[in-house]
């Protein structure tokens, strides 16, 4: 794609004590009003923390066995919507998704999710990826441009959130990479669900860094707005790419502030096996 072709890039701006741009702001109130159903699910994370894997797993557990074609004619975008970015009236957007349960996704900080959510007690998976490999994974694709705040205050903020709101499921990328098995054995059980091992199978086979990549309804390459040639969307799937771009000094700058602002926490990551 011609870069010149490209949208300009926003204006970051201070919005409600959160780095945002007007993407993501410019229909608030209709985020904000948005109306859950009590079976909506809720996929948060910080951009780049395996948003696509779990959507993509989410979809085949759901979606897998009754409408097949669904997975392979419509990318995984449109299947699970980004809560702030395609509202043109929450009504419209609601009716983008006439399955049940509705699969929703969004970056927002916890404080910023429309209310509906949690006084309809609806189910959220949260997934979060170690600080490094996010923002190596978030360099590659946004060239640095830190949008919905700190990483810290988000996986804080959706961590604390945990110990109050029972309905909250909290992952951790680097567990998925490790045994994306359990992880779906133990996203089942808080999903109520209890598919047959043929269906898990799919399931995982579907959601494979590799099928991913080479699916053109998961490796977003329906995208026109993404120029995949700078870098492309399913980048590397690895835990610690960051080694590859950090220098030594880097990463002990970066491990002094990380101590600091992970000081009064109990929430705990893997940057390394
Ligand atoms: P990398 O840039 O480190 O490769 P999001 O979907 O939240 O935007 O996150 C994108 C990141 O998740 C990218 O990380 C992408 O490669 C990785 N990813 C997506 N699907 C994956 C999978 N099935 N297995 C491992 N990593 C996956």
């Amino acid at each position: 794609t011609d870069l010149m072709e490209q949208p300009p890039r926003p204006t970051m701006f201070d919005f409600h004590g959160v780095c945002m741009t007007k993407y993501f702001t410019s229909n608030w109130d209709d985020v904000q009003n948005f109306k859950a159903r009590p079976d909506d699910i809720l996929i948060a994370t910080y951009p780049k923390a395996g948003t696509t894997w779990v959507s993509c797993i989410l979809d085949l557990l759901y979606f897998g066995q009754t409408c097949p074609n669904r997975q392979a004619s419509i990318p995984i975008h449109e299947r699970v919507l980004l809560l702030t970015f395609f509202i043109p009236s929450g009504k419209d957007f609601a009716d983008q998704l006439p399955t049940t349960p509705r699969l929703i996704k969004t970056h927002l900080p916890v404080q910023f999710v429309p209310k509906s959510f949690w006084e309809q007690n609806c189910r959220i998976v949260y997934v979060a990826r170690n600080a490094k490999d996010n923002a190596v994974s978030y360099y590659h694709f946004e060239r640095m441009n830190y949008v919905f705040g700190p990483w810290y205050d988000h996986v804080k903020g959706w961590w604390e959130k945990k110990q109050t709101y029972s309905k909250l499921h909290y992952m951790f990328y680097e567990d998925l990479i490790k045994d994306s098995g359990r992880e779906l054995d133990r996203l089942c059980s808080f999903l109520g669900l209890s598919p047959s091992a043929e269906e898990k199978e799919k399931v995982l086979t579907g959601s494979t860094f590799d099928n991913m990549k080479q699916n053109k309804m998961t490796n977003y390459s329906t995208v026109q707005l993404m120029d995949q040639t700078v870098s492309p969307f399913m980048r590397k799937g690895k835990v610690g790419d960051w080694k590859n771009h950090f220098t030594v000094a880097q990463n002990e700058e970066f491990e002094e502030d990380y101590t600091q602002k992970m000081k009064h926490t109990t929430l705990q990551f893997r940057s390394e096996f």
